[in-house]
């Protein structure tokens, strides 16, 4: 990958990177052909990062289907599938680190101890080996884009981060890896995530700012969903800085929330700000 990439970058080619775990869906597909369009060089990475896992995680679980994957990224006209071992990314004696600082401790980072060190440190080796011009992140994982943001540019990178919609099912669900964990009932009441979403910014829309009146709305209707067996937050956020609001100002908030349902850990999030 490395030799590949020297090449590229000496031919003067644009390298665009998709890092994945895997398992693709359409916010994958939809990630592979914006890089289409816009790089000479499209590399998608697969990785299932076993250092972004805690102990009690889904790591062992996480579903895998490498042939599927290839045949889609090919499809989709991307040069490169880069899939690395475990050993080669992590070798005997490995010990280096990466950690983000502030946007990494709340939301998903208080309740998953160690996991944006792990992301952070696997994209930055990414980053290293693939030496991408523009790497593209779904917003969907909107803490996960605000700390590689961060990270590129604390530590100078000449690398352009290219944050892209979340991509949703026909009735508004996500589209996640994690939702091949779901039974067709806990499918069904899935729904209730982005429902409740819209139903705090439909909120905000006619006038409300307070955040614990919206997080309220959001609480309350999932609450009312049997299957949502334990909710992690429900959080309104600055869409920066990532701090918890009170009121959601001018600069609006990110409106976030990470629940259970049965085996699958869902998050999602919905952009509360004034149409200009
Ligand atoms: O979003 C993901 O799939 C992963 O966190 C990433 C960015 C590929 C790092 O392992």
């Amino acid at each position: 990958m490395k030799s590949l990439s020297k090449k590229f970058r000496e031919g003067g080619e644009v390298i665009g990177l998709v890092p994945t775990m895997g398992y693709f869906h359409e916010g994958h597909l939809s990630l592979m052909r914006k890089a289409r369009g816009e790089c000479e060089r499209v590399v998608v990475s697969l990785f299932v990062n076993p250092l972004q896992f805690g102990p009690q995680e889904d790591y062992h679980l996480y579903p895998r289907d490498e042939d599927r994957d290839a045949k889609l990224a090919e499809k989709e006209g991307v040069d490169i599938l880069f899939i690395p071992s475990v050993s080669e990314m992590y070798p005997e004696g490995y010990a280096t680190f990466v950690e983000v600082k502030r946007l990494t401790e709340g939301l998903c980072g208080r309740f998953r101890p160690g996991h944006f060190q792990g992301v952070t440190t696997v994209v930055l080796k990414l980053f290293n080996i693939v030496k991408p011009h523009k790497v593209y992140f779904g917003m969907k994982d909107y803490q996960q884009l605000k700390v590689i943001e961060r990270m590129t540019r604390d530590l100078d990178l000449d690398i352009e981060i290219i944050p892209c919609p979340t991509i949703r099912e026909a009735d508004g669900l996500a589209m996640s890896s994690r939702n091949s964990y779901l039974s067709t009932e806990e499918r069904k009441a899935a729904t209730v995530i982005y429902r409740s979403l819209l139903e705090a910014k439909e909120t905000y829309r006619k006038g409300e700012t307070k955040a614990k009146v919206l997080k309220e709305i959001v609480g309350g209707i999932l609450r009312g969903e049997p299957l949502v067996r334990r909710i992690d937050y429900v959080e309104i956020v600055h869409p920066e800085t990532l701090e918890p609001l009170e009121e959601v100002g001018e600069e609006g908030a990110i409106l976030a929330v990470a629940l259970y349902i049965g085996k699958a850990r869902l998050i999602d999030n919905i952009l509360l700000r004034e149409e200009v």
